[in-house]
């Protein structure tokens, strides 16, 4: 494992001019950050060695490279989850990739359903903390301890300067944010009535299919991790409706300026 990262690093490497600062994750409808990069260089997923394939629509799966608020970055447009196939290694894969092409720090993005009953739906939550709901963790197996300890500290899963800096760009910019605690489990099936409220009752605020297992292996790595999501439909007991993957979609597209000038400005101030 170890030696395919860093041969897909050298690959990687060897086809940019720049060193990422920031790596940043675009979740579902959210690929709009791109179009505030000032691109210097794209590769498509499946020219890159050893990295999955990403098989949802609404995923376009390529990195980018490029300067984003002053800041050189690597975002990727399209990620990869538990729900198609993919193994918590493959599903992780591309942060550690990250990691060795120079990252400090990783900005993830997504949409979520939310159950807390002051939320509303095209909300902006920042993640403050996550509950991993997946059957699995992505740091089972033999501990790679070049990348990170056996035994990780998550007290700090989701950093705390980051997400203070990001209120203060919320608010100068009128923008309403929520914050809460993401709660990630495999999909595909959005939730039954009884499930958003059994992750209520666990403690969360939002539930989605993504991000804890690459927030996992960011922290592993050491990486400050910062995490937004898009409330795009509610778990919430007399407000639940039917949720499709297009509603999904079309409610983060409109949320997503916002979420988008947020990023773009916490970039300016680290
Ligand atoms: N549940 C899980 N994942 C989601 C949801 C949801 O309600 N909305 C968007 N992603």
């Amino acid at each position: 494992m170890l030696e395919q990262i860093k041969t897909t690093a050298a690959y990687i490497k060897s086809k940019i001019s720049i060193e990422p600062e920031i790596g940043i994750i675009l979740g579902t409808g959210l690929g709009g950050l791109v179009k505030e990069i000032n691109i210097k260089h794209t590769i498509p997923y499946e020219e890159i060695p050893n990295f999955p394939v990403s098989t949802v629509e609404g995923h376009t799966g390529k990195l980018i490279f490029g300067e984003l608020g002053g800041k050189n970055v690597v975002a990727m447009q399209g990620r990869f989850h538990f729900y198609e196939g993919y193994d918590m290694q493959q599903v992780t894969f591309p942060v550690r990739v990250m990691k060795f092409l120079g990252i400090q720090k990783l900005f993830v993005s997504n949409a979520s359903g939310g159950v807390n009953p002051n939320f509303e739906i095209g909300d902006l939550m920042i993640i403050n903390d996550h509950i991993n709901l997946f059957p699995s963790n992505p740091l089972i197996g033999k501990n790679m301890a070049e990348l990170g300890p056996r035994f990780p500290d998550m007290s700090d899963a989701y950093n705390k300067d980051l997400i203070d800096k990001a209120k203060q760009v919320a608010s100068a910019n009128n923008i309403k944010v929520q914050e809460g605690v993401y709660a990630g489990l495999t999909g595909p099936t959005f939730e039954t009535p009884a499930e958003y409220k059994y992750v209520f009752n666990v403690g969360a605020d939002a539930v989605g299919m993504s991000t804890v297992p690459e927030v996992i292996v960011a922290r592993h790595m050491g990486i400050p991790c910062f995490a937004m999501s898009i409330i795009t439909d509610l778990g919430v007991p007399g407000k639940i409706v039917q949720v499709t993957h297009e509603e999904v979609q079309h409610v983060a597209a409109q949320a997503e300026k916002k979420m988008t000038l947020i990023m773009k400005e916490l970039m300016k101030l680290i």
